[in-house]
């Protein structure tokens, strides 16, 4: 009989995982999300304010109504009804046909990104953003290029022109206008304008993610990229920040050839957003409640936000800068140069029990872009203790920093 002789297999992973870790924010939230911590850290909505009683009235509507409610489904027309209308809200004209409902923004990102992006295609965000693009795209390997960022108006549209008229043609950019994750910036309708007019120009689809453009807390918010290009600007929405995370629902508004190929890949890859989320969230949206409820949440979110903002006045070092955002969910505080918010974080879970996110868990391409600077999250608690935890951190910030000791936080930060 012949020995057989045990190989050990390396197990069979994809070229591209090999290159994976987890992202800087995603290792830096499970840090702060220890239990007891006053955090500014997360980006959620505040569940106090979910529609709870609302919500359960249409849920019970649904499941006596509709006997479907529970079974496989073709995408809905109503919801997509309710897509257009709120798109109005946005400045944008839009049609059903150019709805595509989706399993929130994130999904839309993804579905976009595998759309346009082929492996190693350069793409262009802001040096500071949200990382749920570049994330999604993380099997294709994109090459991701950045421009300047302003914490009041978001992308430096003048920069991403000189990139484009340089050259290089990247197979898409992304950019969040409104209430911009984690800078807080409103981009000003005239640059809009501009970003949509260069997106045309050189033939480059903008994917304009707007999760927070209908959570404008200073009257209305200027009118999304989109409105000023329906061709070249697709658009992303979602249901997370004004109903409710959990539900999972997002949409993208795209001309109709987009959006049947959308449609094609998400077959692949789920078949279809939860038919009973679908329905609900319909019913609900067909109830009067919804307006009453997207004031309230706005107003309840500017006065958090305001509270914020006196005790930054109050407690935060005569150095540090911030503004007022005008939507969203996050303050952006820069601190002097020299000054290390990752190590800074470790103080303050440690000293004062208070959580934040530091500025370079945002850079799009790593480097140390926002390496002073915090993103305050003002949604999720009261006013109350917004104003002790902002103390508290001012606390921290007054007392001289000493060196930061070998910390997993400053590893992380090193490999952002
Ligand atoms: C800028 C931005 N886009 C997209 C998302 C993801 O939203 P959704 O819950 O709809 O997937 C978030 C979540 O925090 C976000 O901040």
């Amino acid at each position: 009989m012949l020995a057989t002789t045990a190989v050990e297999h390396e197990f069979p992973f994809a070229a591209w995982t090999r290159q994976t870790r987890q992202s800087a924010l995603r290792e830096i939230l499970a840090l702060v999300s220890r239990p007891g911590l006053l955090s500014f850290a997360l980006g959620m909505p505040a569940p106090e304010f979910f529609p709870v009683s609302a919500y359960t009235g249409a849920a019970r509507h649904v499941l006596t109504t509709e006997p479907d409610a529970l079974q496989y489904g073709m995408p809905l027309g109503c919801l997509r009804r309710h897509v257009v209308q709120l798109m109005a809200r946005r400045g944008v004209r839009c049609t059903e046909d150019e709805v595509f409902i989706t399993s929130g923004a994130q999904q839309a990102m993804s579905l976009l990104g595998q759309l346009l992006v082929s492996p190693g295609d350069p793409l262009v965000t802001e040096e500071l953003t949200y990382d749920g693009m570049v994330n999604a795209l993380r099997p294709l390997q994109p090459r991701v290029l950045t421009v300047p960022c302003n914490p009041r108006t978001g992308m430096d549209v003048g920069a991403l022109e000189a990139l484009l008229e340089s050259g290089e043609r990247p197979a898409l950019i992304y950019t969040i206008p409104e209430g911009h994750n984690p800078l807080g910036s409103s981009m000003p309708a005239g640059e809009r304008r501009r970003l949509a007019a260069a997106a045309r120009r050189h033939g480059v689809p903008v994917v304009e993610d707007d999760a927070y453009g209908l959570l404008n807390l200073e009257g209305e918010a200027p009118p999304a990229v989109r409105s000023f290009d329906p061709r070249w600007v697709l658009y992303v929405g979602s249901f997370s920040k004004i109903v409710a995370p959990a539900l999972r629902t997002g949409w993208v508004v795209a001309p109709p050839d987009v959006v049947e190929r959308l449609s094609i890949l998400k077959q692949g890859s789920d078949l279809d957003v939860c038919t009973f989320a679908q329905r609900t969230l319909s019913s609900f949206l067909d109830r009067e409640a919804f307006s009453t409820h997207l004031s309230e949440l706005r107003a309840e979110y500017r006065g958090r936000r305001d509270a914020m903002l006196a005790a930054l006045d109050a407690h935060f070092p005569a150095q540090a800068r911030w503004h007022a955002p005008a939507s969203g969910m996050f303050v952006w505080v820069t601190m002097p140069e020299g000054v290390d918010t990752t190590a800074l974080l470790r103080r303050a879970v440690e000293e004062a029990g208070v959580a934040f996110v530091p500025g370079q868990a945002f850079c799009a391409a790593g480097g140390v872009r926002g390496r002073n600077a915090l993103r305050l999250n003002f949604s999720r608690v009261n006013a109350e203790q917004i104003g002790d935890g902002i103390r508290r951190l001012g606390q921290v910030l007054h007392t001289p920093l000493t060196p930061p000791r070998e910390s997993r936080l400053a590893l992380v930060a090193s490999e952002s």
